[in-house]
């Protein structure tokens, strides 16, 4: 074994266990017998055996000593649904209408019996997933499977990060993963976004301070509807570059459908997962994300996941890999994130157009700032069209409204811009531009 502190024979035990040098039930050498041998402190050995212990690779069985754990893993509350008759805004879904009708799918996605012990992840599924992750400068050479992006990202946190550390979000974000942070033990450091993105400057001053990881939205910015553009992201990128050990987490949830390319700032550092959902476009219900990050979570990821789930069925995996594969449901995903761009597009062009100050650069919502949301939303509702409440979104940031525009038909643009308009109007609003 090797090391010249805790952290790197930690690390050397772990990467051992993973190669399988060591097996499960296997004893590790008493503490003050390793000093000796690698020249160090009792106290260091014996904090890098805690450190095993903590991540679930070791066990102690008190005077008998540290062995490897069997089954070593190297590796909120629900929104309300928007009043009957009222025209639903609020809901951040996709257009139903705008998903592959799985049935005929499901018709065509035999495959062979799995049976414990086999793979995790479908091979046709790695292949197209691979292709997709290549075409957004994503490398897959470490890939895996997960049930969505929320459980990726949870997956990711936990295998770097412990109870109380700092992490950044966006703000405003996406609220379960503001409540997914909290429920970790985890401490939410607010980063500003305009855009294009996290700002650099609030991201900085994050790091500054001391955080674990960063968690981003790289398109489709769920609720402000920000893409981090090409210029941003390197500037992300050399603001990270100061700060290795940080894990940065990209959510990909909308990719295909998000209307925009991806420009990442994960790849190549030395902790990093990029978690591509196909909840936005085959259906939330298709939970299903890939996640490409390093070897070690990665890794990590795959070990805790056996200890839970196993795996991810892999009916859903050849479900998703069919979809991928298939030329007529790529051509329709392709039309869908245009149907999306348009609709956003209309919303925000009549939105500018009675000065409102909105956003929305890709995705499914359009973010709009207003002095008081809850009256906002109220004086909406009286006017039968349902938002979303910007409160359950922010830390930090301003008040807004959000409108999920997926199923908005452009006719009805107008409409809804009227009634936003009355509605501050009434309230005797300041935050119109114009
Ligand atoms: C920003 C963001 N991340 C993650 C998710 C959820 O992804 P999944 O359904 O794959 O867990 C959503 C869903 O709306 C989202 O908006």
């Amino acid at each position: 074994m090797r090391g010249s502190n805790a952290v790197e024979l930690a690390g050397d035990i772990e990467r051992r266990v993973a190669d399988h040098e060591l097996l499960p039930g296997d004893r590790l050498p008493p503490v003050r017998i390793l000093a000796v041998e690698l020249d160090l402190a009792p106290n260091t050995v014996a904090s890098a055996y805690r450190r095993l212990g903590e991540r679930g690779i070791t066990t102690g069985r008190g005077r008998m000593g540290t062995f490897i754990a069997e089954r070593p893993p190297v590796m909120v509350p629900t929104d309300p649904k928007a009043r009957d008759g009222l025209r639903d805004l609020s809901s951040g879904n996709p257009d139903p209408e705008l998903l592959p009708d799985l049935n005929s799918v499901l018709r065509d996605s035999d495959g062979p019996r799995i049976l414990y012990g086999d793979r995790s992840v479908d091979e046709g599924l790695a292949e197209h997933g691979a292709l997709l992750l290549a075409h957004d400068g994503i490398s897959a050479d470490h890939l895996t499977v997960v049930s969505g992006g929320l459980d990726g990202m949870e997956r990711v946190l936990q295998t770097h990060v412990r109870r109380g550390d700092r992490v950044a979000i966006e703000d405003p974000g996406y609220p379960p993963v503001i409540d997914l942070v909290g429920a970790l033990g985890l401490v939410a450091v607010p980063v500003a976004i305009d855009d294009d993105g996290p700002q650099t400057e609030s991201l900085g001053s994050a790091l500054d301070r001391g955080i674990a990881a960063v968690i981003v939205t790289p398109r489709a910015q769920n609720p402000f509807g920000s893409v981090i553009s090409a210029e941003r992201a390197a500037e992300l990128r050399s603001v990270l570059s100061g700060f290795p050990d940080v894990l940065v987490i990209e959510d990909d949830h909308a990719a295909a459908v998000a209307g925009s390319a991806m420009h990442s700032i994960g790849q190549d550092r030395e902790r990093w997962a990029t978690i591509r959902s196909a909840a936005k476009t085959y259906g939330p219900d298709v939970r299903l994300a890939l996640l490409a990050g390093d070897a070690t979570t990665v890794r990590r990821v795959e070990g805790r996941q056996r200890l839970g789930p196993g795996w991810v069925s892999h009916v859903l995996q050849r479900l998703v890999a069919q979809m991928m594969h298939d030329p007529g449901i790529s051509l329709d995903v392709k039309d869908a994130a245009d149907v999306y761009a348009s609709r956003r597009q209309a919303m925000l062009d009549a939105l500018h157009e009675r000065s409102f100050e909105a956003h929305g650069a890709s995705g499914l919502n359009v973010w709009v700032p207003v002095p008081d949301e809850s009256a906002a939303v109220s004086a909406m509702e009286e006017r039968g069209i349902a938002v979303r409440n910007g409160s359950r979104f922010r830390i930090r940031s301003a008040p807004g409204v959000r409108l999920t525009v997926a199923a908005l038909d452009e006719a009805e643009t107008s409409n809804v811009a009227d009634a936003l308009y009355q509605a501050v109007s009434d309230l005797g609003s300041g935050t119109r531009s114009g």
